[in-house]
């Protein structure tokens, strides 16, 4: 399931993470991070990990989605890669790939099985043309252009590709996540579940019996399912 969340930043926010990424001469050749199929297809500039503005913004982009509902229901996350940015500018473009399955933050031993990746929107769709994440899904090639400030979740199991660039600058943040959640059935299942407990405590309220009742399935469901 490919899950868009939208205004996660608002654009004044969005506007400072620019500011700071538009003014930084850091840019390095993408390759840096590819694995050896990617390395072949891939072709745009992105901030160095150990780069401290990449820590900085990306710290500022986990915290707000460390209190975001529901990025947390959809993605029920474990261990978080930091966030890379990144930016294709005319003529560039990633080719189909799949993400690399497992990840080390430079510095920690410890793995990261990536189940999901993330791109957060940091310019405007008017920005560019082309530059489309094209995602394949059960369903078909998915297309997502989201504006600034919007994040696409999507599992990291899929075929994807960026579309060249063919006017413009396309400037984002990506990132990986290990779930708690191993199973992308399980977990999508257990988001809908949470999306319509949601709703019906909006309707219901919190003490409505029913509600209680689909609210204890929901955490017993993931005391089965969620590794820690
Ligand atoms: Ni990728």
């Amino acid at each position: 399931m490919i899950i868009p969340i939208q205004g996660v930043f608002s654009l004044e926010d969005v506007g400072k993470i620019r500011s700071h990424l538009d003014s930084s001469a850091d840019w390095q050749n993408g390759n840096a991070t590819a694995g050896d199929q990617a390395r072949q297809v891939k072709q745009n500039q992105q901030l160095p990990l150990d780069s401290k503005l990449a820590q900085q913004l990306g710290d500022i982009i986990l915290n707000t989605l460390s209190q975001h509902p529901t990025f947390i229901s959809a993605a029920l996350p474990l261990r978080i890669f930091p966030p890379m940015f990144n930016r294709y500018r005319t003529g560039e473009t990633y080719g189909l790939h799949v993400d690399n399955a497992i990840r080390y933050v430079p510095g920690n031993s410890t793995p990261i099985r990536t189940d999901l990746s993330a791109t957060m929107f940091l310019c405007d769709p008017e920005e560019y043309e082309g530059g489309e994440l094209v995602i394949e899904d059960n369903f078909g090639s998915q297309r997502i252009k989201l504006n600034a400030g919007d994040l696409v979740l999507y599992p990291s199991t899929s075929l994807h590709t960026v579309t060249p660039v063919s006017q413009g600058t396309r400037t984002c943040a990506v990132f990986w996540l290990q779930s708690m959640v191993r199973s992308n059935q399980q977990r999508e299942t257990l988001f809908d579940l949470d999306q319509s407990v949601q709703a019906l405590t909006t309707e219901l309220g919190a003490s409505h019996a029913e509600v209680v009742r689909l609210s204890g399935t929901y955490h017993n469901l993931i005391r089965q399912w969620a590794d820690t």
